[in-house]
């Protein structure tokens, strides 16, 4: 039995669209321009949803827009939830459950994340090809619902190897300099001190950030798959000698915005 929540919100959906969307979108900090250029768009507004969260930080719109984007029916998130605003975790991840419901089978998750390699730049995209959950925190905690997915769900191939192949394909044919990472989850919302980032480059990450990967355990416990996208919006701390503040994350990703909306555009055109 699916929660009524869930079938709420997921009637509340169907009943405004005319096809089921195949792809989800989460669009991240500066990254929801993408859900303009979505065709005959049905937009609806997380708060008319039942059982949706609303979303508080500044520069996340707050709204699903459905429709088409390069012959492929999709649903993006304009802005997400993140645990840093006092959501629990169950509600940061309804939005993946309600997309399951509808019939979505593949996730394409992007975020704005703080660059742990010392070999980016800001401004790089970085196809994530694994992740670090650096938080203790998981969304599956709790009673398991064996209708949604197993107890004990395997992670060993988070981020579908098919997805980044395909996405590696399209960064060359486009000429897009794709760099590759693992991407730390942290909760924030206090960026990392340097004695932080340097423990998470022992630990294997390449970038940070503060979202994403709870979104991420239950597209894969829902059985979705899953490509990962981060936009490099600064050098995480420490490693330039700079303070960081999320105007200049906000600016990096405007800069990348085109390079970012072509290449996600162009995956899509390849899943048509
Ligand atoms: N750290 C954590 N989250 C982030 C960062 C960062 O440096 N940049 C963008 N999101």
């Amino acid at each position: 039995m699916k929660s009524k929540q869930l079938q709420d919100a997921t009637r509340f959906i169907t009943d405004r669209l005319s096809q089921t969307p195949e792809i989800g979108l989460i669009l991240g900090s500066g990254l929801g321009e993408l859900a303009n250029e979505i065709e005959s768009p049905i937009n609806i507004k997380y708060e008319e949803i039942p059982g949706f969260p609303v979303s508080t930080v500044e520069g996340h719109a707050g709204q699903l827009v459905i429709g088409d984007l390069q012959g492929v029916s999709v649903i993006a998130m304009q802005g997400r939830f993140h645990y840093y605003e006092g959501y629990g975790l169950e509600a940061v991840t309804f939005p993946v459950r309600v997309m399951k419901a509808l019939g979505v089978e593949r996730l394409i998750v992007t975020n704005a994340a703080g660059g742990v390699n010392p070999d980016f730049e800001p401004g790089n995209l970085m196809l994530i090809t694994d992740h670090i959950n650096n938080t203790g925190q998981n969304p599956l905690i709790g009673p398991n619902d064996s209708e949604q997915g197993v107890r004990f769900p395997d992670m060993s191939t988070a981020y579908d190897r098919q997805l980044q192949r395909l996405a590696k394909q399209v960064a060359n044919t486009i000429d897009l300099d794709l760099k590759e990472g693992v991407y730390v989850w942290n909760t924030g919302p206090c960026y990392e001190t340097p004695a932080e980032i340097n423990m998470l480059q022992a630990m294997g990450g390449d970038a940070v950030g503060m979202s994403t990967v709870p979104e991420v355990i239950v597209a894969r416990h829902a059985g979705i798959e899953v490509l990962g996208i981060s936009c490099i919006s600064n050098m995480a701390a420490g490693i330039l000698d700079q303070p960081l503040n999320h105007q200049e994350v906000i600016e990096t990703t405007e800069k990348v915005r085109g390079d970012f909306l072509n290449f996600v555009k162009a995956i899509l055109g390849k899943l048509a």
